[in-house]
C-alpha cells in the first residue's frame, strides 16, 4: 500500500529544515508538491530538495522571525522543528545556557506560530510542533530541554483551542531518532541504543515526516499528539524481573 499526499500550490515553512529531521520533513513536503521554505542560522551546502528555498533566520530573534514571515504572501503549514539541546545537567550548566535552551525549544515556536497566524488563518492551515519523548518522561541531563518540550506539547493544545476552527495545531512526539548527529545524542554505539526500541530501530527523518504530512493535511485532528517512537522505551525494571513464560 502506498499513501500519497498532494501539497501542490501549498506553501510550507520548516524551521531548522537544513539538516537532520527537519531536512527530511522539508524533502517530504517538497516531494508532495509543496513550495517549501526552510530557515536556519547557517546556509546549508545544498537545500534538501528541488522547490526548497532557504532564508537565514534565528528563530529565537523576534526581528528575524518577523522578516522571515513577512517574505511570504501565503502560508499553509508551519513545522516548528528547530530545537535540541546539548547534555546540560541543571546544576553544572550556566543559567544562560538553560535559558537559551528554553528559548529555542519553547519560546521560538511560540514566536513563529504567532507571527505565522494571520497567513495560516487566511489559508485554513496547520501547525505541527516537533516535540520529544524527553517532554513526556523524565529527561535527566537535559531537564531544561525536557521541560521546554513538555511546555511545547501543551502550547500546541492551547493554540489548537485558541485558534480553532481555522488553524489546526498538533505535535509529533519523537522518540530516539537516527540523524547524522545520532552519535552526539546516543553515544558511540547508536546501534546498541536502537536495539532497546521495541520496533528494533530508531525513527528516521522520513518516519517523522510521514506523521507531519498526515497532520498538516486537512482533517478533524487538532490539539493531538502523535508519538513516533517505535513503541516507546521499555522500562529498565522490566529487564530485571523474571516473568513466568506465557501460556505455560
Ligand atoms: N534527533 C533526535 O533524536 C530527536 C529526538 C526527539 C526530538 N527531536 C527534535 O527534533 C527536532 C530536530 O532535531 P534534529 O536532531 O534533527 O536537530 P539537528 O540535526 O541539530 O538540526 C537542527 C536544525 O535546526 C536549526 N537550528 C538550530 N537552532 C536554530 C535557531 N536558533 N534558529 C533557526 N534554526 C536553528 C539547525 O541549523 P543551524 O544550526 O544552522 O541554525 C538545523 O537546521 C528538534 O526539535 C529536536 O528537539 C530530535
Amino acid at each position: 500500500m502506498t499513501v500519497t499526499y498532494d501539497y501542490t500550490d501549498r506553501t510550507v515553512l520548516v524551521t531548522g529544515g537544513t539538516k537532520g529531521i527537519g531536512a527530511g520533513i522539508a524533502a517530504a513536503f517538497a516531494a508532495a508538491g509543496a513550495r517549501v521554505v526552510v530557515c536556519a542560522r547557517t546556509p546549508p551546502p545544498t537545500v534538501p530538495g528541488p522547490g526548497v528555498g532557504f532564508v537565514r533566520a534565528d528563530v529565537r530573534d523576534p526581528a528575524d522571525v518577523e522578516r522571515l514571515l513577512s517574505g511570504l504572501d501565503r502560508l499553509d503549514v508551519v513545522v516548528n522543528n528547530a530545537g535540541g539541546s546539548p547534555y546540560a545537567p541543571l546544576a553544572d550548566a550556566s543559567p544562560r545556557l538553560h535559558a537559551r535552551i528554553v528559548e529555542l525549544n519553547l519560546v521560538a515556536p511560540l514566536l513563529v506560530s504567532r507571527q505565522a497566524y494571520p497567513l495560516l488563518r487566511a489559508a485554513a492551515g496547520a501547525i505541527v510542533m516537533i516535540g520529544s519523548a524527553s517532554g513526556a518522561r523524565p529527561s535527566p541531563g537535559t531537564s531544561a530541554y525536557g521541560a521546554a518540550k513538555a511546555g511545547l506539547h501543551h502550547l500546541a493544545r492551547c493554540l489548537a483551542a485558541e485558534w480553532a476552527p481555522e488553524v489546526r495545531v498538533n505535535t509529533v512526539v519523537v522518540g530516539l531518532a537516527a540523524t547524522e548527529n545520532a552519535a552526539a545524542h546516543y553515544g558511540p554505539d547508536p546501534a546498541a541504543v536502537a536495539a532497546t526500541v521495541p520496533a528494533g530501530r530508531m525513527a528516521t527523518p522520513a518516519d517523522v515526516a510521514a506523521a507531519c504530512l498526515w497532520l498538516a493535511a486537512p482533517g478533524y485532528v487538532t490539539g493531538a499528539e502523535v508519538h513516533v517512537h517505535g513503541g516507546g522505551e521499555t522500562p529498565a525494571w522490566s529487564r530485571l524481573v523474571a516473568h513466568p513464560p506465557r501460556n505455560p
